[in-house]
């Protein structure tokens, strides 16, 4: 019950530093990578619609759900959701914790071809095939799906190395570790993807390449599974129903405003999200007109667009070695940030739940994680489980996680109203009753529609092609597993130190205490 000691938390040394965290977390693989071939993929230009619709009606509504959730209850999201609830409520707490874990064990591999592919753009290294030389020399994609322990070392050392730094960044805790690789990443990033944007969009054909990309094609917005991929998209790209914001916001002091925070953080990261987009279709307009071929040739290869198509560019202009190391560089920059905010996740909920020291705590998490990432990636058929569970992670994992936590506590704990107190209370800018009707009854009917229809979809039409047993076990089975373990988890016992009980009314006028100072 008693307070102060919920106060025992490290914290970020000022706003700034934690916008640009979050910032570092939000911008990530997710805008530069996923972004461009998920929006291709789902009508193009008609996915700036859904995609604005998710942006506003979920994802900055949620994302102070997230804020406020960690800044009230300064825990990670198990201990947060307990604190909000009961115990059998932290489930939905590690649910999220458990989907930064999937996330985490494949995040690490496209990292890894981010940076392999920074050294490449300098000898060309893919000649005039670089489809072939992603699947074929580099990845050494097996031709059935499946899992062999086949390791590729170009895959395998890179991680080895992406893994070392992040557990590394981690272990030195949010002041010496998280802030300081942000504040000296994301400006960088910022600067090398301006330039970056700037030379694309003047390449010759950039205009046909935009078009592309911003000519809507309507029919798509009839179909939910469009909708459900920006929904997938908005969540995954702000860090939103995965913990993460829950995370770093409980590194707050109490007195920050964190809707303006919010709102920054939202706003920078679709700014850079379309920015990505821009940049990326430019330079496929590029080479549309470079190579005669359609939009749809040289925007195949779906997960592989980034790999593919940025790999042609770069043989295809003098200056193309820069424009790589550029934009590889910045996919190395906006990964690491980011994987660091999701490990950092699994790290936090372990050491509250065992009250472990920060080095300790990292340790624990980051090498099984690493190791089971380092078994499953790279190898011949770790493309096929990234892309698998990319797909099922981000639709069973994040948006019913995010589903199932907001229904419980704006309808089973009933905790939404004090929440909306709370977030006022210390914010600059009021959104009052319309957040309360956002969350509480908009968010859980969309996601709640979408994933109804995500499910007869993936019944009726396995994703992808691949075969049943594959889907069943890195599909379906993972994304059934995260719930599973999320309840025993839950149930295990905790720290007899860990406050698990808040005074709701004693917190409440604590802040208005602070407040008012
Ligand atoms: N938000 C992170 C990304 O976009 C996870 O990659």
């Amino acid at each position: 019950m008693s307070e102060p000691k919920l106060a025992k938390r490290e914290v970020f040394s000022s706003r700034n530093v934690f916008i640009l965290a979050a910032i570092g977390s939000a911008v990530g693989l997710g805008n530069i990578w996923r972004f461009p071939y998920v929006a291709y993929t789902n009508g193009g230009g008609a996915f700036l619609i859904p995609y604005l619709v998710a942006l506003l009606s979920a994802g900055i509504p949620l994302l102070f759900f997230d804020y406020t959730l960690g800044h009230r209850y300064r825990s990670a999201p198990p201990l947060a959701m307990r604190r909000a609830g009961k115990q059998w409520s932290e489930i939905f707490g590690w649910w999220q914790v458990l989907v930064c874990f999937v996330i985490g064990v494949y995040y690490a591999a496209i990292l890894a071809w981010a940076a392999m592919y920074f050294f490449f753009s300098f000898t060309e290294a893919w000649g005039d095939d670089p489809a072939g030389f992603l699947m074929g020399d580099f990845l050494q994609v097996a031709e059935t799906p499946g899992i062999a322990f086949d390791f590729v070392p170009a895959v395998a050392i890179p991680m080895l190395v992406a893994w070392a730094l992040v557990i590394a960044v981690i272990s030195l805790g949010v002041k010496r570790g998280i802030s300081r690789a942000n504040v000296v990443m994301i400006p960088l990033l910022l600067v090398m993807f301006l330039v970056l944007v700037i030379q694309a969009v003047t390449l010759p054909g950039a205009a046909d390449g935009l078009n592309a990309f911003f000519t809507p094609d309507w029919a798509a917005l009839g179909d939910t599974a469009v909708w459900a991929a920006a929904y997938g998209q908005i969540f995954f790209s702000l860090s939103v129903g995965f913990g993460i914001m829950i995370t770093y916001s409980s590194y707050l002091r109490r007195r920050t405003n964190l809707a303006g925070s919010g709102l920054v953080v939202g706003f920078a990261n679709s700014g850079f999200e379309l920015l990505a987009g821009i940049g990326v279709f430019a330079t496929l307009g590029f080479l549309m007109q470079a190579t005669g071929s359609s939009m749809e040739d040289v925007a195949a290869g779906g997960i592989g667009l980034a790999f593919i198509a940025f790999p042609s560019i770069v043989s295809s202009t003098s200056w193309g070695p820069l424009l790589g190391a550029l934009f590889f560089g910045s996919l190395v920059f906006a990964g690491f940030t980011s994987m660091i905010s999701i490990v950092e996740v699994v790290v936090a909920a372990i050491q509250d739940k065992l009250g472990l020291g920060r080095l300790t705590s990292t340790l624990v998490v980051g090498l099984p994680m690493a190791l089971i990432s380092m078994l499953l990636l790279p190898t011949t058929t770790g493309l096929y489980f990234l892309d698998i569970t990319d797909e099922f992670i981000n639709k069973f994992g994040i948006l019913a996680g995010a589903f199932a936590m907001v229904v419980v506590v704006a309808w089973i704990l009933r905790k939404l109203p004090l929440l909306q107190r709370h977030v006022d209370r210390v914010s600059s800018v009021q959104f009052g009753k319309v957040w309360l009707v956002l969350v509480g009854v908009i968010v859980p009917v969309v996601l709640g529609y979408i994933l109804v229809n995500e499910v007869i979809t993936k019944i009726q039409t396995p994703y992808g092609g691949y075969p049943l047993d594959v889907l069943g076990i890195f599909g379906w089975g993972m994304s059934g597993l995260v719930v599973v373990v999320a309840i025993v988890l839950a149930f295990t016992p905790w720290r007899k130190s860990t406050i698990t009980e808040v005074d709701e009314d004693a917190l409440d006028a604590k802040y208005e205490e602070i407040m008012a100072k």
